[in-house]
């Protein structure tokens, strides 16, 4: 770290002396930390359409299914390689109630989703649907616990349930309900939001009410994550680790939620999705650009309970929140998905590759459907997003080794204020260097100098996402504006790739 930080000081001077703008240098000779794959990770709530109808349908729907679960949904999915998904929310968890959603169907029970859109819930997709979907989409299920208004037996017998092989009254019931072998579950949420939907609770309690589920959480290799902070709540932070930092062997990770709102405002509009000028497009990248500082922060508090830096962040809910679809069900979250929105993963997705080293997950609010979603269905139509998209293109670094990067980038300026135009990460895997990049500046490329040094590689490629204008979407039976196109790429000279990165453009690179 101390060698990079001098790299970037003896940079900077050169930049200064050469008047070099922007710089990227990479050290693949420090490259030792492994970008866990499940950064890459996504969440599924039962909230609007994210479920029921767009991923599973009447099973005689005339929208083409395997057990209900849509086809083109989950060769979507599939190709997008999801690593771990989060269920049954959300605020939802804190109501839901596991043994209402397993056994014969017409035999589950009714509740009403209370938080979004007051709509009947009948149960039909419950335990059972959402693993055996993971296991069709090749992922790791997260499954949050009701701990707001649940009980810790219950917790405790969904734990027995999902995993346990032994004679047992849960895996017995299991084993009635048709599944012999238990499932492989090793991610656990006590709890969602519980400072404010799941519960209301002070973080003083909130660490009391975890002390006491996670004890009776039990099984070979579970990882439970604590709730954690929203945004910039140190307080949360502070309290919730100081009361639990003599039982650190209980928390294997802490989460943080962080969603983008061009206006920064939850009572009044947060901005359309779609229909927006050059400022929401600046204050949009503005709050996304401040989880950096949240991040390290908030590991800084970590750090004074856990030194030995055993708790891992998890930043289980992130993207942008807009005003609902006009005409939509304002409790349903639905909103389209512009070039923005690329460009809002692509700079988190930097951020989160960045300190790998202690972000171990990371989830998407939402998969399909609600918020920055990767998939939006109407009926039978499906469209892929830009997120989808921008997600499908930083693939290449899930599982993949970091490569520390010094970056020089001049600044996007609007309005007297500024920001940096260009984030960056490059990571290493199977002998191929990735580099990925994005422009925010709305306005102009960006030229930028790649210094490869110690990099092996014979070949480059390189692919982008761009648009002609920042608020271009993929829309219902009309041609894709947004996709993954080649990007040409010259030689380098002396090791120094020089590129041109065009206007709101997300940039990999591929060296071989
Ligand atoms: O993702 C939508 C909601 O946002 C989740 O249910 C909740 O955890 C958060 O406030």
């Amino acid at each position: 770290m101390k060698k990079i930080l001098i790299t970037s000081i003896a940079l900077m001077v050169f930049a200064f002396y050469t008047g070099a703008q922007n710089m990227l240098v990479l050290h693949p000779e420090k490259a030792e930390t492994l970008i866990n794959k499940n950064i890459y990770g996504h969440f599924s709530e039962h909230l609007g359409t994210l479920i029921y109808g767009g991923i599973f349908v009447d099973e005689d729907s005339d929208i083409p299914n395997t057990n209900g679960y849509r086809n083109d949904v989950l060769e979507a999915l599939k190709e997008l390689k999801v690593p771990v998904l989060r269920w049954p929310g959300g605020c939802f968890a804190d109501t839901y109630h596991w043994r209402d959603g397993v056994g014969p169907r017409e035999d589950r029970p009714s509740i009403v989703n209370v938080f979004w859109g007051g709509v009947t819930e009948d149960n039909s997709f419950g335990t059972h649907e959402f693993l055996d979907f993971c296991e069709l989409i090749g992922t790791e299920p997260y499954l949050s616990i009701n701990s707001g208004s649940g009980t810790v037996r219950e917790a405790a017998e969904w734990v027995e349930y999902v995993t346990s092989g032994n004679q047992s009254p849960m895996a017995d019931l299991r084993r009635q309900n048709g599944r012999e072998e238990p499932w492989d579950v090793k991610f656990w949420g006590v709890g969602n939001e519980s400072w404010g939907c799941g519960g209301d609770m002070r973080p003083e309690y909130y660490a009391d009410i975890y002390r006491h589920y996670a004890g009776y959480i039990r099984g070979n290799n579970l990882e439970r994550v604590a709730v954690g902070p929203s945004s910039g709540d140190y307080n949360w932070t502070e309290k919730v680790m100081s009361g639990l930092s003599d039982k650190l062997h209980l928390v294997q990770g802490l989460s943080l939620h962080h969603y983008t709102l061009p206006t920064n405002s939850w009572s009044g509009s947060k901005g359309s999705a779609t229909d927006f000028e050059e400022d929401q497009w600046f204050s949009t990248f503005k709050h996304t650009l401040e989880v950096e500082e949240y991040i390290v922060k908030h590991l800084e508090i970590m750090d004074k309970y856990d030194p030995e830096g055993r708790v891992s962040l998890i930043v289980d809910e992130w993207g942008t929140w807009y005003d609902p679809l006009p005409g939509s069900n304002p409790g349903f979250l639905q909103q389209q998905n512009t070039i923005r929105d690329a460009l809002v993963a692509g700079v988190n997705l930097n951020i989160f590759n960045n300190y790998a080293e202690r972000i171990s997950m990371a989830n998407i609010a939402q998969i399909v459907n609600v918020l920055q979603a990767m998939i939006l269905t109407d009926g039978p139509e499906m469209v892929k997003t830009p997120t989808y998209y921008a997600f499908k293109m930083y693939n290449v670094h899930q599982d993949a080794t970091l490569i520390p990067t010094s970056l020089i980038s001049e600044k996007y300026e609007y309005d007297g204020e500024e920001l940096p135009a260009i984030t960056s990460s490059a990571s290493v895997k199977d002998g191929v260097t990735n580099i990925t990049l994005t422009n925010v500046n709305p306005n102009n490329a960006v030229n930028i100098d790649c210094y490869l040094n110690g990099v092996d590689f014979k070949s480059i490629s390189g692919q982008i996402i761009s648009a002609d204008v920042m608020n271009a979407y993929n829309d219902f039976g009309k041609e894709e504006k947004v996709n993954i196109a080649n990007f040409d790429v010259k030689k380098p000279n002396n090791n120094i790739l020089s590129l041109e990165i065009p206007a709101h453009s997300v940039v990999l690179l591929q060296l071989k």
